[in-house]
């Protein structure tokens, strides 16, 4: 098998709470594979996702994602939220530019990176739209647009 894009070597993480969330979980993804993490409520997934995210630090084990920055300078690694967490007072075509631009995109710069990422997800054409004009499955498709930028869109 060819090296893993990320690995997970006994990962666990105890809350200051003193909630053990996870414990000696290890994980292997390959390039190119899609890996679902299925479990009862609470057993720890959104933990480990975050941890492998970079937005929670682990309490034991290693892990690592052996993948570069995008070319527009984001981080390896996209979070689509249980929540679609989209900003109200922005436009659907604002929303997905977000981490462009806080990679340093101006709108402009970003303009054809957010026609395609609004493309993949079906929703040409909304780019001016709020997101209270939206249905709840096409605030998730914003949000997905929003953190997960095709490899060849910038
Ligand atoms: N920030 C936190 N502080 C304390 N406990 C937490 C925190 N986040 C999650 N937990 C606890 O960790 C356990 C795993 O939570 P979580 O990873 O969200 O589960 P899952 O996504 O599998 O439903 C739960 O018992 C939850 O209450
Ligand atoms: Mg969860």
């Amino acid at each position: 098998m060819s090296s893993p894009v990320i690995s997970v070597e006994g990962v666990g993480k105890r809350f200051d709470s003193g909630t053990v969330a996870l414990a000696n979980a290890s994980l292997r993804v390959a390039h190119g594979e899609f890996v679902a993490l299925l479990g009862p409520s609470g057993c720890g997934k959104s933990t480990l996702l975050r941890i492998i995210a970079g937005l929670e630090q682990p309490s034991d084990g290693r892990f690592e994602v052996a993948a570069r920055p995008t070319r527009a300078g984001l981080p390896p690694v996209g979070f689509v939220f249980q929540e679609p967490t989209l900003m109200p007072w922005a436009t659907v075509a604002d929303n997905v530019w977000l981490p462009l631009r806080l990679a340093g995109q101006s709108r402009e710069q970003a303009r054809d990176a957010i026609q395609a990422q609004l493309r993949s997800v079906g929703l040409a054409g909304f780019e001016g739209a709020f997101p209270r004009e939206l249905s709840g499955g096409m605030k998730m498709r914003v949000s997905i647009a929003r953190w997960s930028p095709s490899p060849g869109c910038c």
